[in-house]
């Protein structure tokens, strides 16, 4: 009755069967894994998010595959003053999540059973883009040496006939890792050399601990390139779903590319017009709530680098963005039965490496958007287990 592409297996894994247990005995859980901003104590402009979605213009149904002009208009305003980078709206298309994004693309390039590289360690919302969409995702590494890099002979090996593209999560998620300017040369290199389109992850971009800018895919004109984001991160609001796809390159391609994404957003006009009336606001009001994230992640970095120089069991790996942190503790069990014990000893909850595909055990993914206090304790007992 049902297709091969949702043949999932569905069960719930170890560690959520003991969340649930852990639950269900009313302890109070420390939780190490949150990534949902709006439950993370931030300050949000309630007044001007909420006026905003209640635009007259919204009472009109003008029906525009891309998106209407002022939303395209506010993102490319969003690249031009914060990443210093011309984007042409025309360029854009509004999808109303980076996932849907992914799927237009993986769409607009594949045939079923094509290859799509993708990093690892990453993210692992991919599997099931990928089975939806029927492709098939082919890991190449990141390597880990004061620092992340692309793991480049490797990605060259997993290219067979049947890739289409190269996936980069710019920084990733949850190394924290930029492409950085002599990756995206060989990058693009490879990509020319084997005719592969490019699909850049940037949900992440503003979030450098340096408070540096850095550049955008979306100013890629190598190849055919396909620039995801939005504002579920941007401007920390996933529940809005205002996402985007900028396509950039070779003219030519990015013209065929652009008709193509034009059918596809036509036939599923996803977007309503309430949030896109908004998004010039919610767009706009990024700074504070990006100011009040970074500042958070910054100082929950500072605590977790003072409590570990207090001990020498445990270390965290370099990261230049993100909102993740990553703990090498030492293996003396599966990173699964290691983030189980915590949850059942300690009652703190942490991703172990493997949920993000990490190539061996010995790792925990720690939220840093955690509030301080929580995060401080959580830190301390996870440490207290390898340290005595
Ligand atoms: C790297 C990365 N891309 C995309 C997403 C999902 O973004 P969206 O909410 O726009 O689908 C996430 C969510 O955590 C992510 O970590």
């Amino acid at each position: 009755m049902f297709s091969n592409r949702t043949n999932w297996k569905l069960t719930r894994n170890r560690l959520t069967e003991a969340l649930e247990e852990a639950k269900a005995s009313g302890v109070r859980i420390i939780d190490l894994t949150i990534s949902n901003p709006t439950r993370a104590g931030f300050d949000y402009p309630e007044r001007e998010i909420l006026s905003s979605l209640a635009s007259p213009h919204s009472l009109d149904y003008d029906p525009q595959p891309k998106g209407l002009p002022i939303a395209r208009a506010a993102i490319a305003a969003y690249y031009e003053t914060q990443h210093a980078t011309r984007v042409d709206p025309e360029c854009l298309i509004l999808t109303t999540s980076t996932s849907e994004g992914y799927s237009f693309v993986f769409r607009l390039l594949c045939n079923p059973g094509d290859e799509i590289l993708i990093p690892k360690p990453s993210y692992p919302l991919f599997e099931f883009l990928a089975d939806l969409g029927d492709v098939k995702l082919v890991p190449y590494p990141l390597l880990y040496d004061h620092g992340w890099q692309i793991d480049f002979p490797a990605l060259r090996e997993a290219v067979t006939a049947h890739t289409r593209a190269v996936v980069v999560v710019h920084p990733n998620n949850p190394t924290g890792s930029f492409v950085q300017a002599g990756e995206l040369d060989e990058l693009n290199r490879t990509c020319q050399e084997h005719s592969l389109a490019v699909i850049a992850d940037e949900v992440f971009l503003d979030y450098a601990h340096d408070h540096r800018a850095r550049s955008t895919f979306s100013a890629n004109q190598e190849v055919l390139t396909f620039t995801l984001s939005g504002i579920s991160k941007i401007s920390a609001l996933p529940q809005m779903k205002v996402a985007w796809v900028c396509t950039s390159g070779p003219q030519s391609q990015v013209e065929t590319a652009l008709s193509r994404l034009e059918v596809i957003a036509d036939t599923y006009l996803s977007m309503n017009a309430p949030i896109q009336w908004a998004a010039p606001t919610l767009l706009d009001q990024r700074k504070e709530v990006q100011r009040q994230l970074l500042d958070r992640v910054l100082a929950n970095l500072a605590e977790l680098d003072r409590q570990l120089a207090a001990q020498s069991s445990c270390q965290r790996l370099i990261m230049d963005a993100g909102w993740c942190a990553i703990l090498r503790v030492p293996v003396t069990q599966t990173d699964e039965d290691l983030a189980i014990e915590l949850l059942r000893q300690k009652s703190v909850l942490a991703h172990p490496g493997h949920f993000y595909d990490f190539p061996s055990d010995g790792y925990l993914v720690l939220s840093l958007i955690t509030p301080a206090q929580e995060f401080s304790r959580g830190i301390r007992s996870i440490l207290g287990v390898f340290n005595g």
